[in-house]
Protein backbone atom coordinates (compact mmCIF):
# COMPACT_ATOMS: atom_id res chain seq x y z
CA UNK A 1 0.00 0.00 0.00
CA UNK A 2 1.13 3.15 -0.67
CA UNK A 3 2.24 4.93 2.32
CA UNK A 4 1.34 8.80 2.84
CA UNK A 5 3.63 11.32 4.42
CA UNK A 6 1.78 14.55 5.15
CA UNK A 7 3.70 17.80 4.27
CA UNK A 8 3.82 21.41 5.79
CA UNK A 9 5.46 24.11 4.22
CA UNK A 10 6.26 26.97 5.56
CA UNK A 11 7.20 30.42 3.61
CA UNK A 12 5.61 30.47 0.19
CA UNK A 13 7.65 32.38 -1.18
CA UNK A 14 10.01 31.74 -4.73
CA UNK A 15 11.31 28.56 -3.33
CA UNK A 16 7.96 27.94 -1.07
CA UNK A 17 6.32 27.41 -4.33
CA UNK A 18 8.63 25.35 -6.03
CA UNK A 19 9.14 23.09 -3.06
CA UNK A 20 5.55 22.42 -3.49
CA UNK A 21 5.48 22.11 -7.24
CA UNK A 22 8.37 19.55 -6.73
CA UNK A 23 6.24 17.60 -4.31
CA UNK A 24 2.77 17.69 -6.54
CA UNK A 25 5.50 15.91 -9.23
CA UNK A 26 7.39 13.32 -7.51
CA UNK A 27 4.39 10.64 -7.99
CA UNK A 28 3.87 12.22 -12.04
CA UNK A 29 7.28 11.59 -12.22
CA UNK A 30 9.01 8.87 -9.91
CA UNK A 31 6.58 5.86 -10.66
CA UNK A 32 8.66 3.19 -8.41
CA UNK A 33 7.37 5.83 -5.83
CA UNK A 34 5.61 3.59 -3.40
CA UNK A 35 5.04 6.44 -1.24
CA UNK A 36 2.71 9.84 -1.67
CA UNK A 37 2.93 13.01 -0.33
CA UNK A 38 -0.05 14.93 0.92
CA UNK A 39 -0.13 18.57 0.43
CA UNK A 40 -1.39 19.20 4.42
CA UNK A 41 -1.01 22.83 5.39
CA UNK A 42 0.75 26.15 3.90
CA UNK A 43 2.28 29.04 5.88
CA UNK A 44 3.39 32.75 5.48
CA UNK A 45 2.83 35.65 7.46
CA UNK A 46 1.57 37.32 4.64
CA UNK A 47 -1.68 36.42 4.29
CA UNK A 48 -2.49 36.78 0.57
CA UNK A 49 0.41 34.55 -0.03
CA UNK A 50 -0.59 31.59 2.33
CA UNK A 51 -3.92 31.94 0.59
CA UNK A 52 -2.81 31.94 -2.67
CA UNK A 53 -0.70 28.71 -2.49
CA UNK A 54 -3.04 27.02 -0.82
CA UNK A 55 -5.60 27.28 -3.63
CA UNK A 56 -3.49 27.23 -6.31
CA UNK A 57 -0.63 24.29 -5.08
CA UNK A 58 -3.55 21.76 -3.76
CA UNK A 59 -3.29 22.16 -0.06
CA UNK A 60 -5.93 21.52 2.41
CA UNK A 61 -5.61 24.25 4.57
CA UNK A 62 -3.33 27.25 5.25
CA UNK A 63 -2.32 29.28 8.29
CA UNK A 64 -0.16 32.40 8.71
CA UNK A 65 1.27 31.05 11.92
CA UNK A 66 3.84 29.03 11.50
CA UNK A 67 3.37 26.89 14.78
CA UNK A 68 -0.04 25.61 13.08
CA UNK A 69 2.45 23.51 11.35
CA UNK A 70 4.01 22.29 13.48
CA UNK A 71 1.10 21.29 15.56
CA UNK A 72 -0.92 19.90 13.34
CA UNK A 73 -1.05 15.61 13.52
CA UNK A 74 -0.89 14.81 9.90
CA UNK A 75 2.08 17.11 9.21
CA UNK A 76 5.34 14.44 9.16
CA UNK A 77 7.40 16.69 7.42
CA UNK A 78 8.02 20.38 7.44
CA UNK A 79 9.56 22.07 4.71
CA UNK A 80 11.59 25.75 5.27
CA UNK A 81 11.32 28.11 3.05
CA UNK A 82 11.49 31.29 4.65
CA UNK A 83 13.97 33.95 4.71
CA UNK A 84 17.80 32.35 6.37
CA UNK A 85 17.06 34.39 9.84
CA UNK A 86 13.85 32.13 10.61
CA UNK A 87 15.35 28.81 9.94
CA UNK A 88 17.39 27.93 13.08
CA UNK A 89 14.21 28.68 15.31
CA UNK A 90 11.74 26.85 13.01
CA UNK A 91 14.07 23.73 13.13
CA UNK A 92 14.39 23.79 16.35
CA UNK A 93 10.56 23.96 17.12
CA UNK A 94 10.00 21.42 14.34
CA UNK A 95 12.78 19.28 15.60
CA UNK A 96 11.16 19.59 19.17
CA UNK A 97 7.91 18.39 17.49
CA UNK A 98 9.49 15.44 15.94
CA UNK A 99 8.97 16.61 12.59
CA UNK A 100 11.46 15.82 9.75
CA UNK A 101 12.98 18.65 8.01
CA UNK A 102 13.66 19.96 4.04
CA UNK A 103 15.30 22.92 4.93
CA UNK A 104 16.69 25.44 2.49
CA UNK A 105 20.28 25.97 2.43
CA UNK A 106 21.87 27.89 4.04
CA UNK A 107 20.69 26.07 7.41
CA UNK A 108 21.66 28.81 9.87
CA UNK A 109 22.04 32.43 8.94
CA UNK A 110 25.47 31.87 9.50
CA UNK A 111 27.67 29.33 10.05
CA UNK A 112 27.25 28.70 14.24
CA UNK A 113 23.56 28.62 13.38
CA UNK A 114 24.30 25.86 11.07
CA UNK A 115 25.85 23.72 13.89
CA UNK A 116 23.09 24.32 16.05
CA UNK A 117 20.44 23.31 13.63
CA UNK A 118 22.67 20.35 13.05
CA UNK A 119 22.60 19.54 16.95
CA UNK A 120 18.65 20.03 17.38
CA UNK A 121 17.92 17.54 15.03
CA UNK A 122 20.66 15.14 15.53
CA UNK A 123 19.59 15.05 19.09
CA UNK A 124 15.88 15.06 18.61
CA UNK A 125 16.57 12.00 16.00
CA UNK A 126 14.36 13.55 13.42
CA UNK A 127 15.42 13.37 9.56
CA UNK A 128 17.17 16.08 7.56
CA UNK A 129 17.36 17.40 4.04
CA UNK A 130 18.83 20.19 2.44
CA UNK A 131 17.84 22.17 -0.87
CA UNK A 132 21.31 21.70 -2.40
CA UNK A 133 19.45 21.12 -5.39
CA UNK A 134 22.44 20.97 -8.27
CA UNK A 135 23.63 17.80 -6.73
CA UNK A 136 21.00 16.75 -8.59
CA UNK A 137 21.48 17.29 -12.16
CA UNK A 138 21.82 14.04 -14.57
CA UNK A 139 25.26 15.55 -15.35
CA UNK A 140 26.32 16.27 -12.03
CA UNK A 141 25.99 12.54 -10.60
CA UNK A 142 27.55 11.42 -13.60
CA UNK A 143 30.51 13.26 -13.02
CA UNK A 144 30.30 11.67 -10.02
CA UNK A 145 30.46 8.25 -10.97
CA UNK A 146 33.06 9.02 -13.60
CA UNK A 147 35.37 10.38 -10.30
CA UNK A 148 34.38 6.98 -8.05
CA UNK A 149 35.03 4.62 -10.87
CA UNK A 150 38.54 6.40 -11.91
CA UNK A 151 37.93 7.20 -14.82
CA UNK A 152 39.86 11.01 -14.20
CA UNK A 153 42.79 9.40 -12.36
CA UNK A 154 44.32 11.09 -9.27
CA UNK A 155 42.31 14.23 -8.74
CA UNK A 156 44.40 17.44 -9.12
CA UNK A 157 42.66 20.41 -9.90
CA UNK A 158 39.04 22.08 -8.99
CA UNK A 159 37.88 25.66 -10.03
CA UNK A 160 34.07 26.41 -9.62
CA UNK A 161 32.19 29.67 -9.87
CA UNK A 162 29.20 30.57 -9.44
CA UNK A 163 28.42 33.96 -11.21
CA UNK A 164 24.70 35.40 -10.65
CA UNK A 165 23.57 38.67 -12.19
CA UNK A 166 20.53 38.44 -9.57
CA UNK A 167 21.31 41.77 -7.83
CA UNK A 168 23.52 43.59 -10.42
CA UNK A 169 20.35 45.71 -10.84
CA UNK A 170 21.58 48.25 -8.32
CA UNK A 171 18.08 49.54 -7.61
CA UNK A 172 17.14 46.05 -6.70
CA UNK A 173 15.86 46.00 -3.17
CA UNK A 174 17.42 45.62 -0.15
CA UNK A 175 15.57 42.79 0.72
CA UNK A 176 16.73 40.07 4.01
CA UNK A 177 19.65 38.95 1.81
CA UNK A 178 21.42 42.28 1.89
CA UNK A 179 21.35 42.60 5.62
CA UNK A 180 24.12 40.80 7.63
CA UNK A 181 21.69 40.48 10.96
CA UNK A 182 20.07 38.23 8.78
CA UNK A 183 22.78 35.97 7.54
CA UNK A 184 25.71 36.09 5.41
CA UNK A 185 25.87 37.45 1.61
CA UNK A 186 26.87 35.26 -1.20
CA UNK A 187 29.47 32.71 0.74
CA UNK A 188 26.45 31.91 2.71
CA UNK A 189 23.65 32.44 -0.16
CA UNK A 190 25.50 31.01 -3.30
CA UNK A 191 28.64 29.76 -1.76
CA UNK A 192 26.37 26.91 0.14
CA UNK A 193 25.93 25.53 -2.97
CA UNK A 194 29.27 25.93 -4.81
CA UNK A 195 31.15 24.74 -1.39
CA UNK A 196 28.70 21.39 -1.14
CA UNK A 197 29.12 20.74 -4.97
CA UNK A 198 33.02 21.30 -4.15
CA UNK A 199 32.72 18.71 -1.37
CA UNK A 200 30.42 15.88 -3.86
CA UNK A 201 32.75 16.53 -6.54
CA UNK A 202 36.58 16.98 -5.11
CA UNK A 203 36.20 15.69 -1.55
CA UNK A 204 36.62 17.46 1.70
CA UNK A 205 38.54 20.82 2.12
CA UNK A 206 41.80 20.84 4.38
CA UNK A 207 42.48 24.49 4.32
CA UNK A 208 41.13 27.75 2.96
CA UNK A 209 42.07 31.22 2.08
CA UNK A 210 39.51 33.68 0.77
CA UNK A 211 38.82 37.51 0.23
CA UNK A 212 35.27 39.12 -0.19
CA UNK A 213 34.02 42.29 -1.58
CA UNK A 214 30.43 44.74 -1.45
CA UNK A 215 30.12 46.05 -5.10
CA UNK A 216 27.06 47.77 -4.64
CA UNK A 217 26.62 49.81 -0.86
CA UNK A 218 23.58 51.50 -0.84
CA UNK A 219 19.89 49.81 -2.30
CA UNK A 220 16.34 51.43 -2.13
CA UNK A 221 14.35 50.64 1.26
CA UNK A 222 11.83 47.76 0.87
CA UNK A 223 8.43 49.69 0.54
CA UNK A 224 7.03 46.25 2.05
CA UNK A 225 5.41 42.38 0.27
CA UNK A 226 9.20 42.94 -2.52
CA UNK A 227 10.70 39.10 -3.08
CA UNK A 228 14.09 38.21 -4.20
CA UNK A 229 13.48 39.85 -8.09
CA UNK A 230 11.96 43.47 -6.73
CA UNK A 231 13.19 46.60 -8.03
CA UNK A 232 12.66 50.02 -6.71
CA UNK A 233 14.11 53.44 -8.63
CA UNK A 234 16.74 55.96 -8.30
CA UNK A 235 14.25 58.50 -6.53
CA UNK A 236 13.36 56.25 -3.21
CA UNK A 237 15.08 56.22 -0.33
CA UNK A 238 17.85 53.76 0.81
CA UNK A 239 20.25 51.79 3.08
CA UNK A 240 23.09 49.84 3.60
CA UNK A 241 24.38 46.70 2.44
CA UNK A 242 25.81 44.99 5.33
CA UNK A 243 27.17 41.73 3.61
CA UNK A 244 29.28 40.64 0.63
CA UNK A 245 28.51 40.67 -2.81
CA UNK A 246 31.81 38.40 -3.94
CA UNK A 247 33.93 36.08 -1.83
CA UNK A 248 37.09 34.42 -3.82
CA UNK A 249 38.53 31.14 -2.02
CA UNK A 250 41.71 29.26 -2.52
CA UNK A 251 41.22 26.00 -1.52
CA UNK A 252 43.57 23.34 -0.54
CA UNK A 253 41.59 20.09 -0.14
CA UNK A 254 42.58 16.79 1.98
CA UNK A 255 43.43 14.99 -1.47
CA UNK A 256 45.79 16.95 -2.68
CA UNK A 257 43.30 19.23 -5.19
CA UNK A 258 44.22 22.42 -5.47
CA UNK A 259 41.58 24.71 -6.57
CA UNK A 260 39.76 28.36 -6.73
CA UNK A 261 36.20 28.75 -5.70
CA UNK A 262 34.04 31.99 -6.69
CA UNK A 263 30.73 33.71 -6.29
CA UNK A 264 29.10 36.97 -6.86
CA UNK A 265 25.27 38.53 -7.06
CA UNK A 266 25.87 41.29 -8.97
CA UNK A 267 28.24 40.62 -11.39
CA UNK A 268 27.19 41.65 -15.37
CA UNK A 269 27.42 39.36 -18.29
CA UNK A 270 26.82 35.78 -16.42
CA UNK A 271 23.13 34.68 -15.39
CA UNK A 272 23.21 32.39 -13.57
CA UNK A 273 27.18 31.06 -14.57
CA UNK A 274 27.85 27.91 -11.51
CA UNK A 275 30.65 25.78 -13.41
CA UNK A 276 32.99 23.61 -11.93
CA UNK A 277 36.06 22.31 -14.33
CA UNK A 278 37.89 19.06 -12.84
CA UNK A 279 41.26 17.81 -13.95
CA UNK A 280 42.82 14.18 -12.95
CA UNK A 281 46.21 12.01 -13.74
CA UNK A 282 43.98 10.46 -16.66
CA UNK A 283 41.06 12.95 -17.76
CA UNK A 284 38.84 15.79 -16.84
CA UNK A 285 35.54 17.56 -17.04
CA UNK A 286 34.04 20.83 -17.60
CA UNK A 287 30.15 21.41 -16.66
CA UNK A 288 27.81 24.96 -16.41
CA UNK A 289 24.54 25.10 -15.11
CA UNK A 290 23.35 28.15 -17.96
CA UNK A 291 24.08 24.78 -20.35
CA UNK A 292 23.18 21.77 -17.74
CA UNK A 293 22.49 18.87 -19.85
CA UNK A 294 25.46 18.88 -21.35
CA UNK A 295 29.23 18.35 -20.10
CA UNK A 296 32.46 18.50 -21.68
CA UNK A 297 35.05 15.51 -20.87
CA UNK A 298 38.74 14.46 -21.93
CA UNK A 299 40.12 10.98 -21.25
CA UNK A 300 43.09 10.65 -21.89
CA UNK A 301 43.98 9.17 -25.85
CA UNK A 302 47.12 7.11 -26.32
CA UNK A 303 46.48 9.04 -30.34
CA UNK A 304 47.38 12.38 -29.37
CA UNK A 305 45.75 13.33 -32.31
CA UNK A 306 42.60 12.85 -30.81
CA UNK A 307 43.29 13.78 -27.15
CA UNK A 308 40.37 16.32 -25.87
CA UNK A 309 37.37 17.30 -24.23
CA UNK A 310 34.34 15.98 -25.69
CA UNK A 311 30.83 16.76 -25.23
CA UNK A 312 28.20 14.76 -24.54
CA UNK A 313 24.78 15.44 -23.89
CA UNK A 314 21.98 13.86 -20.95
CA UNK A 315 19.93 11.08 -22.08
CA UNK A 316 18.36 8.52 -20.27
CA UNK A 317 21.75 6.50 -20.09
CA UNK A 318 22.59 9.43 -17.09
CA UNK A 319 21.12 8.89 -13.53
CA UNK A 320 17.23 10.40 -13.63
CA UNK A 321 17.18 11.57 -16.86
CA UNK A 322 15.04 8.60 -17.45
CA UNK A 323 12.15 9.63 -15.16
CA UNK A 324 11.84 13.05 -17.10
CA UNK A 325 12.03 11.45 -20.66
CA UNK A 326 12.75 9.18 -22.59
CA UNK A 327 14.93 9.95 -25.02
CA UNK A 328 18.68 11.96 -25.23
CA UNK A 329 18.75 15.19 -25.34
CA UNK A 330 15.39 15.99 -24.09
CA UNK A 331 17.11 18.16 -21.39
CA UNK A 332 15.87 18.71 -18.08
CA UNK A 333 15.57 22.45 -16.31
CA UNK A 334 15.68 23.49 -12.93
CA UNK A 335 12.09 22.68 -10.94
CA UNK A 336 13.35 18.86 -12.09
CA UNK A 337 16.04 19.03 -9.79
CA UNK A 338 13.61 20.54 -6.97
CA UNK A 339 11.58 17.43 -7.70
CA UNK A 340 14.30 14.73 -7.41
CA UNK A 341 14.97 16.56 -4.54
CA UNK A 342 11.97 15.98 -2.96
CA UNK A 343 11.84 12.59 -4.15
CA UNK A 344 15.13 12.07 -2.21
CA UNK A 345 13.59 13.48 0.99
CA UNK A 346 10.67 11.50 0.89
CA UNK A 347 12.62 8.04 0.40
CA UNK A 348 14.59 8.33 3.16
CA UNK A 349 11.65 9.37 5.42
CA UNK A 350 9.69 6.29 3.85
CA UNK A 351 12.33 4.47 4.07
CA UNK A 352 13.20 5.85 8.06
CA UNK A 353 17.09 6.10 6.45
CA UNK A 354 18.84 9.59 6.84
CA UNK A 355 19.59 11.05 3.52
CA UNK A 356 22.22 12.68 1.58
CA UNK A 357 22.14 15.46 1.39
CA UNK A 358 21.24 16.54 5.46
CA UNK A 359 22.25 18.58 8.10
CA UNK A 360 25.66 16.74 8.61
CA UNK A 361 26.42 17.49 4.51
CA UNK A 362 25.05 21.50 5.56
CA UNK A 363 27.41 21.17 8.59
CA UNK A 364 30.44 20.60 6.53
CA UNK A 365 29.68 23.17 4.40
CA UNK A 366 29.65 25.93 7.49
CA UNK A 367 33.10 24.56 8.92
CA UNK A 368 34.41 26.01 5.33
CA UNK A 369 32.03 28.90 5.14
CA UNK A 370 33.64 29.86 9.41
CA UNK A 371 37.03 28.79 8.30
CA UNK A 372 36.73 31.61 5.31
CA UNK A 373 35.47 34.12 7.89
CA UNK A 374 38.32 33.22 9.83
CA UNK A 375 40.83 34.12 6.42
CA UNK A 376 38.63 37.34 5.88
CA UNK A 377 40.08 38.53 9.57
CA UNK A 378 43.59 36.99 9.83
CA UNK A 379 44.19 37.73 5.66
CA UNK A 380 46.17 33.95 6.30
CA UNK A 381 45.45 30.45 5.08
CA UNK A 382 42.87 29.05 7.54
CA UNK A 383 42.52 25.49 8.34
CA UNK A 384 38.81 24.02 8.16
CA UNK A 385 38.05 22.93 11.43
CA UNK A 386 34.60 21.93 12.62
CA UNK A 387 31.89 23.93 13.74
CA UNK A 388 29.88 21.30 15.56
CA UNK A 389 27.89 21.65 18.84
CA UNK A 390 27.78 18.41 21.09
N1 LIG B 1 18.13 26.10 -3.53
C1 LIG B 1 18.02 27.17 -4.27
O1 LIG B 1 18.38 27.16 -5.45
C2 LIG B 1 17.42 28.42 -3.66
C3 LIG B 1 16.99 29.47 -4.51
C4 LIG B 1 16.41 30.59 -3.90
C5 LIG B 1 16.29 30.68 -2.54
N2 LIG B 1 16.74 29.65 -1.75
C6 LIG B 1 16.58 29.71 -0.28
O2 LIG B 1 15.18 29.56 0.01
C7 LIG B 1 14.81 30.37 1.14
C8 LIG B 1 13.68 31.31 0.74
O3 LIG B 1 14.12 32.10 -0.34
P1 LIG B 1 13.07 32.72 -1.39
O4 LIG B 1 13.85 33.17 -2.56
O5 LIG B 1 11.93 31.79 -1.60
O6 LIG B 1 12.60 34.00 -0.56
P2 LIG B 1 11.28 34.85 -0.74
O7 LIG B 1 11.55 36.15 -0.11
O8 LIG B 1 10.79 34.77 -2.16
O9 LIG B 1 10.22 34.03 0.13
C9 LIG B 1 10.25 33.96 1.53
C10 LIG B 1 8.81 33.81 2.00
O10 LIG B 1 8.82 33.60 3.42
C11 LIG B 1 7.73 34.34 3.94
N3 LIG B 1 7.93 34.58 5.37
C12 LIG B 1 8.68 35.53 5.98
N4 LIG B 1 8.54 35.44 7.31
C13 LIG B 1 7.67 34.42 7.55
C14 LIG B 1 7.10 33.85 8.72
N5 LIG B 1 7.40 34.33 9.95
N6 LIG B 1 6.22 32.82 8.60
C15 LIG B 1 5.91 32.33 7.37
N7 LIG B 1 6.41 32.85 6.21
C16 LIG B 1 7.28 33.88 6.31
C17 LIG B 1 7.72 35.62 3.11
O11 LIG B 1 6.50 36.31 3.21
C18 LIG B 1 7.97 35.05 1.72
O12 LIG B 1 6.76 34.69 1.08
C19 LIG B 1 16.11 31.07 1.58
O13 LIG B 1 16.69 30.34 2.61
C20 LIG B 1 16.99 31.03 0.34
O14 LIG B 1 18.37 31.06 0.63
C21 LIG B 1 17.28 28.53 -2.29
Amino acid sequence: MTREIGVGVIGMGWMGETHSRSYRQVLERFADADFAPRLVVCSDNVESRAREAQRRLGFERFTTDWHEVLSDPNVEVVNITVPNGLHLEIVRAAAAAGKHILCEKPVGRDPQETALAEQAARQAGVQTFVGYNYRWVPMVQYAKQLIDEGRLGRLTHYRSRFFACYASNPYGLLSWRFQIEHGLGILGDLGSHAIDLAHLIAGPMKKVIGNKETFIRQRPLPKGGGTHFSVGGPDDPTGDVTNEDYCGILVSFENGVQGTIEMCRVINGPKCEYTFELNGTEGALKWNFEQMNEMHVQFRSKNDAEDGFIRIVSGPAHPFHHYFNPGPGIGLGYDDLKTIEAYQFLKSVAEGQQGQPGFEEALAVANVQRSVQRSWESERWEAVTSTRVD
